[in-house]
């Protein structure tokens, strides 16, 4: 929880300067929502998030452009990089490319399945604000670390074009 709101604060600050960098209907979608969220500074302009997520992840999955994402499975040692379309989920991009991130749930939110680890800080400081439920779900995973999330909470971006992303030899399944 306090990792939540020490993140929620620190993001704030940087969706304004994130939504001027967008065009179109994203921009739109995103810009009220940032504004709202510097004004009130507090988790109550942070629930309206999702919608706006949903806003850009439509218009980016439309721009047709796609990124490098980078999988290092604990498992076995092995590294797969691959082309994922901007607005398509982590763990969506892993199944489309036959690497092995469980996703039990199926991207409800009910298992930490699909706990990915972000290899580099600084990728892990550019992605939106984990909400309280995946925040939830990842105190449950195995190995949990301060880069870690859900893969099918996070959507690919023009700026983790190139991130790096551990999966855990192992996983908690809560179902
Ligand atoms: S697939 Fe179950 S929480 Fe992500």
């Amino acid at each position: 929880m306090l990792r939540a709101l020490a993140r929620a604060a620190q993001s704030a600050a940087l969706l304004p300067a994130a939504a001027s960098g967008m065009g179109g209907a994203a921009a739109e979608a995103l810009a009220p929502t940032a504004a709202a969220a510097a004004v009130c500074g507090g988790r109550a302009a942070w629930l309206r998030l999702p919608a706006a997520r949903r806003a850009f992840s439509a218009a980016a999955e439309e721009s047709g452009e796609s990124i490098s994402v980078t999988f290092k499975d604990e498992k076995d040692g092995s590294e797969k990089t691959v082309k994922a379309p901007l607005g398509k989920s982590i763990l969506e991009i892993a199944h489309e490319n036959d690497v092995e991130l469980e996703g039990a749930c199926e991207g409800s939110l009910a298992c930490s399945t699909c706990h990915v680890i972000v290899e580099d800080q600084e990728y892990y400081d550019k992605l939106p604000e984990p909400d309280d439920d995946e925040n939830d779900m990842l105190d449950l995973a195995f190995g949990l670390t301060d880069t870690s999330r859900l893969g099918c909470q996070v959507k690919c971006h023009r700026y983790m074009d190139g991130i790096v992303l551990r999966i855990p030899s192992a996983s908690n399944n809560q179902q």
